[in-house]
């Protein structure tokens, strides 16, 4: 089969860049090579002479022999103008940046198929898993029930340093980001914001369905308190954060990002430090379990030189699944069993919240009530500091029917 040549145009040579710059080193037999390197600062040292720089994009995207864009900056929104001139440009790109995918992501759409110019960007979810290539052409819709995982490497390092090595919080985020796992801006790793970026482009891939970031909730890793830290703790269970989507019985898709307890008979248990894991079920396979690992230079380099590697034979996503109509269920249909920490003196307005409550404790200044409350309710109680959820697990199908009719009942006596 006759492969092209491949002249890489490159953005970024931070962790992720220098990481790709390594592993293209090691295979020579890609027929790819990198003619220019933009980065942004002129005066910092390099690890390759000054001739390989420059710091004018138009040099990348203007030079009618480089064919192939790879972008890896930090800068989301920089990056987005550079990805979209490239695609104007007539050149295929590869990005690692999840959180420009996707804020950007209709948009993106229309410019591949208006300039039919591919984008891919299997590095921008699981780093080293390979995902997205594998929903876009394994998985059909119809046959996908839910996808769910650990999407975040460097939450869940700051996790597990945290509850094995009794390091801080602030000890264990400094560890992920001098190993490289960590964005530039921690808080989108921290608050959960990563992991809803990711999680929306697994939707787009597994169901057809394309969400704005703001339609899904997520709350990450940065409220979590000792009280939910010592439960887990006592129990023997570990807290991680997970991103789920999910069909329904109406085969409306269920999303949101939130921290879970997972006990030891769980297979995220044992998924710890940098690494990430995703499980897949459908109808008739019932469950696949896909793990590795989720950040640093070589995993990450590695998703991107595969993509390098598939447009040498023109790989392009079609978007097969794509779903015009947005199936999302609405948060008010959404049943969790969840502990939410809260004040003490807040604990009568937050239990009125609950639609079942099983476990009330309460010491000094805080307390938690853990039960079952809809998504709608839960976001509304998270809007300050002091209030955290950690999920206890997705109530049965029984469970929600008896609790649909319960809030039903209660609606309509509130009427
Ligand atoms: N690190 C990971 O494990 C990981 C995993 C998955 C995905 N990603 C994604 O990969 C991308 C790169 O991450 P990273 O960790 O490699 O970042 P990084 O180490 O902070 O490096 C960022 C690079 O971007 C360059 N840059 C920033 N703004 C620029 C601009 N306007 N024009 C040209 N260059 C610019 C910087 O230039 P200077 O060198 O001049 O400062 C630097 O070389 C991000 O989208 C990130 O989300 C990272």
């Amino acid at each position: 089969m006759n492969t092209k040549k491949l002249k890489i145009g490159l953005f970024g040579f931070g962790c992720v860049g220098h990481g790709l710059y390594e592993v293209l080193q090691q295979t020579p037999g890609l027929d790819a090579e990198i003619k220019t390197i933009v980065v942004k600062q002129k005066n910092k040292s390099r690890r390759l002479a000054p001739e390989w720089f420059s710091y004018d994009k138009s040099e990348i995207l203007n030079d009618a022999e480089i064919n192939l864009v790879v972008e890896l900056i930090d800068d989301p929104d920089a990056a987005f103008e550079i990805v979209k001139q490239a695609l104007c440009n007539g050149k295929a790109v590869v990005s690692a940046n999840k959180k420009m995918i996707a804020e950007h992501f209709e948009e993106l759409l229309e410019l591949q198929k208006q300039f039919q110019t591919p984008f891919l960007y299997e590095a921008a979810v699981c780093a080293s898993i390979p995902i997205i290539r594998n929903l876009e052409e394994y998985y059909d819709n119809d046959l996908l029930r839910s996808i769910e995982g650990i999407v975040n490497g460097s939450t869940n390092y700051i996790l597990s340093k945290t509850a094995s090595e009794n390091l801080s919080y602030q000890q264990a985020l400094q560890q992920a980001q001098e190993l490289g796992y960590a964005e530039s801006n921690p808080r989108l790793d921290t608050g959960g914001f990563d992991a809803k970026f990711k999680l929306l482009l697994l939707i787009a891939h597994a169901f057809g369905i394309v969400l704005q970031p703001e339609q899904i909730f997520h709350q990450g890793i940065n409220k979590l308190g000792e009280l939910e830290l010592n439960y887990a703790r006592e129990k023997g269970l570990k807290i991680k954060l997970k991103a789920r989507a999910f069909k329904n019985e109406a085969g409306k898709v269920c999303a949101f990002v939130l921290p879970e307890f997972v006990s030891k008979n769980d297979k995220f248990y044992q998924v710890d430090e940098v690494y990430n894991a995703l499980q897949i079920e459908g109808c008739f396979a019932d469950k696949q379990f896909f793990v590795g690992r989720g950040a640093g230079a070589y995993p990450t380099a590695s998703a991107v030189l595969s993509d390098i590697s598939a447009l040498r034979y023109n790989y392009r996503y079609e978007y097969k699944k794509r779903q015009e109509d947005n199936e999302m269920e609405a948060s008010e249909n959404i049943f969790l069993r969840v502990l939410l920490r809260h004040p003490r003196e807040a604990s009568d307005e937050v239990r009125s919240k609950f639609l079942d409550t099983e476990e009330l404790y309460k010491n000094k200044e805080q307390a938690y009530t853990i039960g079952i409350i809809t998504l709608a309710e839960l976001q509304s109680t998270l809007t300050t500091e002091d209030v955290s959820a950690v999920l206890m697990d997705l109530p049965n199908s029984a469970e929600v029917s008896q609790y649909s009719e319960k809030f039903g009942e209660i609606a309509w006596l509130q009427e």
